[in-house]
Order: structure tokens, then C-alpha cells, then sequence
């Protein structure tokens, strides 16, 4: 296999898996996804940055065969998930010369996950520098991006950044580099909002600080490399940091029809009063989508029936996967039905409290909703468009 060059003296020598459809069977790759790792040649040492995941060790090696590579210094490990880690042994094993550089909390996770040998790590520190000769790599301490360790990695001459997990995508391609910008945005999309959603504010910093660094290209650790920086940073700056949209996101499951008619009321009422709703039949949902819709929206409002005396479990799973997302929405409501009591309510807020959100007023129906449900329902959707008045429309 052929080490892919990307600039002088820097190959690409990763691996595309065409195949993969879950990642910490969790996440869903409807579209597969790559582990990139790339050797950078200086005039006196050579350092390859990240490694794959295990299984595809053998093709890494073939294309570092293609480079002839007798001799490796450095693995730079700027992350210690297995996915890039976990072929460092057989890394170090092939080339017994070669140190892995890393940040003192990823030296940690390396000798916890993959039982390296302490003397084979060095830590670097932030800003700090290792020269390959007449290459450069500047190390940026960039904590939860998506592990507490993370670190991205500069090449000053070049000017390109290799920030590992940060700005990648889920996505298996021919196109080494982005050719179709909105085809890896909708990618590049799904992966923030499953990966680094939760990760809001440690992003908005790390953006703020590559704002002193020139960039020619982003080479991250999955999915095509950006030409073209700005395509991804200014994606990045709105999901993390831009106001939410327009839009509702309504996660719902119905068992017996109550609880859709309330859904499709409230669905109704919002979009006659100009707000924007995507739902979510959660009995069959791409939670994908769901996660993806969750970047922009301003307002859950999660829709369950009761089952005995709690809410629906698939509503269950729901709160928890947004809780766990900690998306930017500014206000959220519970509806549903019920056939006889119980705490739904306070069950699904309770699974919500990462959310900074404000919690409207639940509705909820026994049995079959009336007009005094539908009333009510319209009052939520009343409180819900004043609550978003200020804010872009959503084009959903
Ligand atoms: Fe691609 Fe957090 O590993």
C-alpha cells in the first residue's frame, strides 16, 4: 500500500474502514469512518503522529514499507484512545528506537490501556517544541478533545495542525482532502454531536487559542483533511459557541396514540407561531440524528407516555443520551399520558441535570387528551416561540 504525500517530507499513512457502523458500541457510522496517522520526515529524525486502530497495524506498516522506513524516532501520541493508540505496541515493537511523545496525563492512559514500557514515553509540555531537524512540532495542550490528555500537534514549516479527535468526521471517502465541503460538514456535523458536543466549552477555548497559530491545512485522525481551515473552524465557532437556532427538537414515543396526538398538536401550534420542529419517533430514531438536531436547537421538549409507574424506557434512554450530550438548548418541557399516575416528570428532569435549562411547565393527559390538553399545549407552544423570538431561523 502507498504512503499518501500531503505536503514535503508529510504522507498520510492511515486506514479508511469502509465497513464500521458503531464506534464504543455507541455512536452509529452509517458512513464509516478512518484512523489517519501521518510520518513527518525532517532532515534528522523522522516521527510518525498517531497510530491506528489495532486491526489495521498491518496496513500502516505497508505503507511505511512504501517510504522505506528503516527508522522511526518519535510516535506522537496525541491521544491514547485505542482507536489511535492501539497499535503503539506493535509500533514499538517494530521499531525498538522509537520514543512516544505524549502529554503527562496521556503518558498515564498509555501505561493504563496499553501496558507500555515507562522508559519507551516522553511528556511534553504545552508550547513546548521537538525538532526533527528541519521540521518543528509544537505540542498545544488541548485537554478534553476528546479525553482529559488530548494534545494537538503543530508543524511550523508547514503550518499544518494534526489535532487528533478535534474537527474530524465519521465518514470513509476516496477524497484524501475535502473536494465536497457539504457533504464533510454533515459528517463533520454528526461526529461534534456525538463526540465533542459535551465538550463545548473546553472547544470554544482551544479555538480562541489556534487563533495565534497560522494554518495551511487540519489534518485530523478521522475523516478528510481541510485545505481550506476556515471551513471547519467557522463550523466549529457557530456549533460551539453560536446562539441556537429557531428550532424545537421533540424526541417522542407513543404506545398507544395519546401521546402522539399530543405531539402532533404541539408540532402544529409551533410551527403555525413560526418556530421550527424536528421529531424524533424514538421506537425507531437515528439517534445520530437526534444528537446532530441537538447542536442547534433552543428547545427539547421530550414527549413519553407513562409505563407503570415511571416514563417510557426508550424516553428514559433519550433524557440520559442528551443529558449526557449537554447540548445548548436554553429551555425544555415534559408531556405525555398517563393511565393512572406516577413521577414521569420528576424522573426525566432528574436524568437532565447537565442541562443549564430552563424547565417550562409539564403538560400532561390522563388517558386521551382533551381541549383542555390541546389549551394547554398551545400555551407551551406560546412560551416556547416567546422564549425565541431573537433567534435565526431554522432550516430544517
Ligand atoms: Fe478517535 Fe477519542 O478517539
Amino acid at each position: 500500500m502507498r504512503a499518501w504525500p500531503i505536503r514535503d517530507g508529510v504522507y498520510w499513512v492511515g486506514a479508511m474502514d469502509w465497513d464500521r457502523r458503531l464506534f464504543d458500541a455507541l455512536i452509529p457510522l452509517p458512513d464509516g469512518t478512518s484512523y489517519n496517522s501521518y510520518l513527518v520526515r525532517g532532515s534528522d529524525k523522522t516521527a510518525l503522529i498517531d497510530a491506528v486502530d489495532p486491526p489495521f497495524a498491518g496496513l500502516l506498516f505497508s505503507r511505511l514499507d512504501d517510504l522505506k522506513l528503516k527508522r522511526l524516532d518519535y510516535l506522537i501520541a496525541n491521544h491514547a484512545e485505542q482507536d489511535h493508540s492501539g497499535a503503539i505496541p506493535q509500533v514499538l515493537e517494530r521499531f525498538p528506537e522509537a520514543r512516544v511523545v505524549t502529554t503527562s496525563k496521556g503518558k498515564g492512559l498509555l501505561l493504563d490501556h496499553l501496558h507500555l514500557r515507562e522508559e519507551r514515553i516522553q511528556t511534553v509540555a504545552d508550547g513546548e517544541t521537538l525538532s526533527l531537524g528541519n521540521r518543528t512540532l509544537e505540542f498545544i495542550h488541548a485537554p478534553w478533545v476528546h479525553w482529559p490528555e488530548t494534545m494537538l500537534t503543530y508543524l511550523r514549516e508547514e503550518k499544518v495542525l494534526f489535532p487528533c479527535d478535534l474537527f474530524g468526521s465519521h465518514l470513509a471517502t476516496n477524497d484524501l482532502l475535502v473536494i465536497n465541503e457539504s457533504q464533510v460538514a454533515a459528517a463533520a456535523k454528526r461526529y461534534y454531536a456525538e463526540i465533542m458536543m459535551p465538550f463545548r466549552t473546553h472547544i470554544q477555548r482551544h479555538l480562541e487559542k489556534l487563533k495565534g497559530y497560522e494554518i495551511s491545512l487540519i489534518a485530523p485522525s478521522h475523516g478528510p483533511l481541510y485545505p481550506r481551515p476556515a471551513l471547519i473552524l467557522d463550523l466549529y465557532r457557530d456549533w460551539a459557541a453560536g446562539e441556537p437556532l429557531n428550532l424545537v427538537v421533540l424526541p417522542y414515543v407513543s404506545m398507544h396514540g395519546s401521546t402522539l396526538r399530543m405531539v402532533d398538536h404541539l408540532v402544529e401550534a409551533l410551527q403555525a407561531r413560526g418556530a421550527g420542529v424536528i421529531q424524533f419517533n424514538l421506537a425507531e430514531a437515528d439517534l445520530g440524528k437526534l444528537a446532530m438536531a441537538l447542536v442547534d436547537a433552543a428547545t427539547i421538549v421530550l414527549a413519553a407516555p407513562q409505563v407503570l409507574s415511571g416514563a417510557h424506557p426508550k424516553a428514559i434512554y433519550a433524557a440520559a443520551l442528551v443529558n449526557v450530550l449537554r447540548p445548548k438548548a436554553k429551555s425544555a418541557a415534559i408531556i405525555g399520558s398517563y393511565g393512572w399516575g406516577g413521577k414521569m416528570v420528576e424522573q426525566l428532569t432528574g436524568l437532565l441535570s447537565n442541562l443549564k435549562v430552563e424547565l417550562l411547565p409539564p403538560v400532561l393527559a390522563r388517558g386521551l387528551p382533551g381541549a383542555e390538553t390541546f389549551q394547554a399545549l398551545d400555551r407551551l407552544a406560546e412560551a416556547i416561540v416567546e422564549r425565541h423570538a431573537s433567534l435565526r431561523p431554522a432550516r430544517t
